[in-house]
């Protein structure tokens, strides 16, 4: 809590301590064990955006000292092809977490493919029974963007007992999930989306307003309560005279009166990969001591 001052949030630096504390455990437990968490990063297709996100993702794995395995198939795989790659991590030991990269091209299906993973080894926390037991409060992996959003959030305020939370988006990746840990740290919270009346009057209520729909600059300065702590989780690639740049779904330069914000790109992003090495490590705890977990 040493930047209260500063006006913004740096997910970056908070995501680097993270990445460093699971380093060590890492370490600490291959001593003991002899054995490293692994992480199978699955990426089908060659979208580009996703292409960043897995490189920076199988990165910050082996910085950390655990295992990545990637596996890069083309987009004309099917959905069988895909089901048999997971089903075969599934059963390997030395394999502890396993992420589906989405978006998937369209002749597989996304859920069932997210299904057939393990739910043990489910780190990015998209497999239907991990979503049951969050939104029915047991212990299960978590979606890392909403998790990575919690860990900012406390990070400032401390306690969020008790505060408005509006969350604007009901993705099931971020809305759904961030608005049930919001519930748990007892926020009061409000989940809006593009069918919302009034959503700026809506957003105007908030202490804590998080953003999560991919609409760039959506929401405005005046939307903003002032004092309000705010969460841009959106990341889109914005073209104009200046060629392309990435802006968040907030206009932040018009959010001079919150009293903290999250940058895009430095906020939110950092804080996902570094959700998804501290899950992929609770997946390998668990793996060494199931019935104390
Ligand atoms: N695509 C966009 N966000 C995510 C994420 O958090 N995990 C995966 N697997 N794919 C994504």
């Amino acid at each position: 809590m040493d930047a209260v001052s500063d006006h913004h949030i740096d997910g970056k630096q908070i995501a680097a301590q993270l990445r460093a504390n699971i380093a060590s455990e890492v370490s600490e437990l291959k001593d003991v064990t002899g054995e490293v968490p692994g992480l199978a990063i699955i990426l089908v297709g060659d979208d580009p955006a996703s292409r960043v996100y897995v490189a920076n993702k199988h990165r910050q794995t082996v910085e950390t000292g655990m295992k990545s395995l990637e596996f890069r198939l083309s987009e004309q795989t099917t959905q069988a092809e895909l089901v048999a790659l997971i089903e075969r991590l599934n059963e390997d030991h030395s394999v502890h977490g396993i992420l589906v990269q989405l978006p998937l091209p369209a002749q597989t299906e996304a859920e069932a493919v997210i299904n057939a993973i393990a739910v043990e080894k489910d780190v990015d926390g998209f497999h239907v029974l991990n979503a049951g037991r969050l939104a029915t409060g047991l212990a299960s992996l978590v979606p890392c963007t909403p998790l990575g959003t919690v860990m900012l959030l406390k990070d400032r305020l401390g306690d969020l007992s008790g505060l408005h939370a509006v969350v604007v988006g009901r993705s099931n990746i971020v809305g759904k999930p961030l608005s049930q840990l919001l519930l748990a740290e007892n926020c009061t919270v409000t989940v809006a989306h593009s069918h919302s009346r009034n959503l700026p009057d809506i957003c105007r209520s908030a202490d804590i307003l998080v953003a999560a729909v991919g609409r760039p600059e959506l929401i405005r300065g005046d939307w903003i309560k002032p004092g309000a702590v705010v969460i841009d989780v959106g990341i889109n690639r914005l073209s104009d005279r200046d060629g392309v740049r990435l802006v968040g779904d907030v206009a932040t330069s018009e959010a001079g009166h919150a009293a903290a914000i999250t940058p895009v790109p430095g906020g939110v992003g950092p804080m996902t990969i570094a959700c998804l090495l501290s899950n992929t490590l609770q997946a390998f705890r668990r793996s060494l001591a199931p019935a104390a977990s």
